[in-house]
C-alpha cells in the first residue's frame, strides 16, 4: 500500500494536526515511459513550509488534497522507462509518500558514485550544494576574514560555516541553545559560536569580531541579520540564503541597520541554489572531496517513519534538528 500525507487546510504557523491527512492507496502502477520509486529518506526542508501557503514563490503552492511537496531519495522498483533500471538510486520531489512515480525529466537524478543515501540527501545534497553556491560564490570568504553564520547547527549552516574555514577564515555561528553552541565549534570546527537564546548577541559580536564582520552568511532574518548588519566591516558581502524567523508569520521586519550597507559600502545579495543546477556535480564533487579529505564534517537529525514528516517539518522551526533533518521511511537496500 502507499501511504500519503496530504494538505487539508493552510496551516497558520505550525502544521496542527488538523492541516494534514495520512491516507493510504494502492500503490500506483508505471505507465509507458515512467517508473516507481520506492521512497527511504524524505529530506526536510524549511520551503516545504513555504509551499504550504498560498504565495507564488519558484515553485507553485501545494493545493489542497495534494501530496506534501518534498524532496527525497528512493529506490527504483519497477520500470517503464529507458532512463531508470530497478534497484537504481534516484532523487526527486518524492513528497511524503512511500511510492512515487518518475519519469525522465529534471526533477528525477539518478545517483551516480555516491552509496551513502544520508549523505546524499545532507551534506552532497541540496543543503550542501546551496552552502557551496552561497558561500563561494556569493559570500566568497577570504584568508584573515571574520565570518558569520547564523543557524549554524543546522544542514545549510554548518556546510557554510566549514567552507567558510576551508577558504582561511575565522568563522562564528549563531545558533540556539548550549547543545548546538557546543556542536558548532566541536563537531563542525567553527572558532566560536554565540547563542543567540542566552547572549546579548549584539555584545557576542562585537567581542567575536573585534575588526568587523567580512562575510555573513545569512540563514535567518529579522533581529540577528539587523544585529549582523550593525557590526559589518568596510566591503563586506551579506549572503541571504533565507529568512526561517518569518516563514511561519510571512511578515518580514525590515532591518534598521540595512543603512550600515550604505556607509560600509557593502553589499547584500540574495541567491537561489536552483539556478545553479547546471553546476550541482561541481558542488558534489568539491564537497565529497572535502570530506573526504577530513575537512568537513555532517551530521543528520533522523526522524522514523513517514507518519513522522510533520513532527519533523515543524522541529526545523522549533530547532530540533543538528545537521541535516531527513525522515526514514523505508529501509534502504545495502551498498
Ligand atoms: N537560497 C537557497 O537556495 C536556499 C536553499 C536551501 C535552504 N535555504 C535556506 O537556508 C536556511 C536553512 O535551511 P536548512 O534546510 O539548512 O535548515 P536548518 O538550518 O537545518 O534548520 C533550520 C534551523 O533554523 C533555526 N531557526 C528556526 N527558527 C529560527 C528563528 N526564529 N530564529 C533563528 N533561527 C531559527 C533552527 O536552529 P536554532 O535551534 O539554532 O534556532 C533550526 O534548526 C533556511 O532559511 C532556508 O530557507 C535557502
Amino acid at each position: 500500500m502507499n501511504r500519503q500525507i496530504l494538505l487539508r487546510r493552510r496551516p497558520d504557523g505550525l502544521v496542527k494536526p488538523d492541516d494534514t491527512e495520512l491516507v493510504t492507496g494502492q500503490v500506483p502502477e508505471p505507465k509507458d515511459g515512467e517508473a516507481l520509486l520506492r521512497t527511504t529518506y524524505v529530506g526536510i526542508d524549511a520551503a516545504a513550509r513555504t509551499w504550504l501557503d498560498d504565495q507564488p514563490g519558484y515553485l507553485p503552492p501545494v493545493q489542497l488534497g495534494e501530496v506534501i511537496r518534498a524532496a527525497g531519495i528512493g529506490e527504483v522498483v519497477a520500470s517503464r522507462c529507458d532512463a531508470y533500471a530497478v534497484g537504481d538510486v534516484v532523487t526527486t520531489l518524492t513528497g511524503f509518500q512511500d511510492y512515487v512515480i518518475i519519469r525522465d525529466d529534471i526533477f528525477a537524478t539518478p545517483v551516480v558514485g555516491y552509496t551513502d543515501q544520508l549523505a546524499v540527501m545532507s551534506v552532497y545534497g541540496p543543503t550542501g550544494a546551496t552552502a557551496y553556491f552561497g558561500m563561494t560564490g556569493v559570500g566568497r570568504p577570504q584568508p584573515g576574514d571574520t565570518v558569520v553564520v547564523s543557524a549554524a547547527a543546522g544542514a545549510t549552516g554548518s556546510v557554510a560555516g566549514q567552507i567558510a574555514k576551508i577558504a582561511g577564515a575565522r568563522v562564528v555561528g549563531i545558533a540556539g541553545g548550549p547543545d548546538k553552541c557546543r556542536a558548532v565549534v566541536v563537531d563542525f570546527g567553527f572558532d566560536a559560536c554565540i547563542d543567540y537564546k542566552s547572549d546579548d548577541v549584539r555584545a557576542a559580536l562585537k567581542a567575536h569580531c573585534p575588526r568587523g564582520v567580512n562575510v555573513y552568511f545569512d540563514n535567518v532574518g529579522g533581529p540577528i541579520l539587523d544585529a549582523v548588519l550593525g557590526r559589518l566591516a568596510p566591503k563586506a558581502r551579506v549572503v541571504l540564503c533565507g529568512v526561517i524567523s518569518s516563514y511561519l508569520t510571512g511578515e518580514h521586519p525590515g532591518p534598521a541597520n540595512y543603512v550600515n550597507l550604505l556607509s560600509k559600502t557593502a553589499t547584500m545579495q540574495g541567491f537561489n541554489a536552483l539556478d545553479e543546477w547546471g553546476r550541482f556535480e561541481e558542488a558534489f564533487a568539491a564537497l565529497s572531496g572535502w570530506e573526504r579529505d577530513g575537512l568537513l564534517a555532517h551530521r543528520e537529525t533522523v526522524f522514523d517513519g513517514l507518519e513522522s514528516c510533520v513532527d519533523a517539518l515543524n522541529g526545523l522551526f522549533t530547532g530540533a534538528n543538528i545537521g541535516k533533518m531527513l525522515v526514514k521511511v523505508s529501509e534502504p537496500t545495502p551498498a
